[in-house]
């Protein structure tokens, strides 16, 4: 099933010059990127953007952390993109996450993980609608 997903590059792996890496390690995955922008999230934005996690004990610190640089925010498509960018980046905890994953090469720790992506179809078009407008998403043939 063809599907879309919003993949955020965090202001570690930015600051690393990582994107470069992650973004390669995403086409050879067979996902597209379909659309993309960096910016420097308000804490507004950041705020809204992880809202369900408002109540967590964590949540003022990954606000900060999310503000402290600029990310690459994207919207990925392909074959069961979800579950397939999924297991790309691996475990949220890089110490959890398998070899080769995203996280496992490049997650500093479990806040500072160098990547999100969305963990369900509905999420996933709140998530890119948060980002970006349907005339943004380009057309990449798949
Ligand atoms: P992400 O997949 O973007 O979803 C929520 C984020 O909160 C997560 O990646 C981490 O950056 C962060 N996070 C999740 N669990 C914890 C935790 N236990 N401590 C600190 N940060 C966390």
């Amino acid at each position: 099933m063809k599907e879309q997903t919003l993949s955020i590059v965090k202001p570690d792996a930015v600051a690393d010059g990582k994107f470069g890496s992650i973004l390669q390690a995403i086409e050879d995955s067979g996902l597209r990127v379909v659309a993309a922008r960096m910016l420097q999230l308000t804490r507004k934005q950041a705020e809204g953007f992880y809202e369900v996690h408002q109540e967590r004990p964590f949540f003022g610190s990954l606000v900060e952390f999310m503000t402290s640089g600029p990310v690459i925010v994207s919207v990925l498509e392909g074959e069961n993109a979800i579950p397939t960018y999924r297991k790309l980046m691996g475990a949220t905890n890089p110490d959890e996450a398998d070899e080769g994953t995203l996280r496992k090469r490049f997650a500093k720790d479990i806040e500072k993980n160098a990547v999100h992506g969305s963990d369900s179809a509905e999420n996933a078009a709140i998530e890119i609608a948060y980002f970006f407008r349907a005339i943004d998403l380009v057309d990449r043939g798949i």
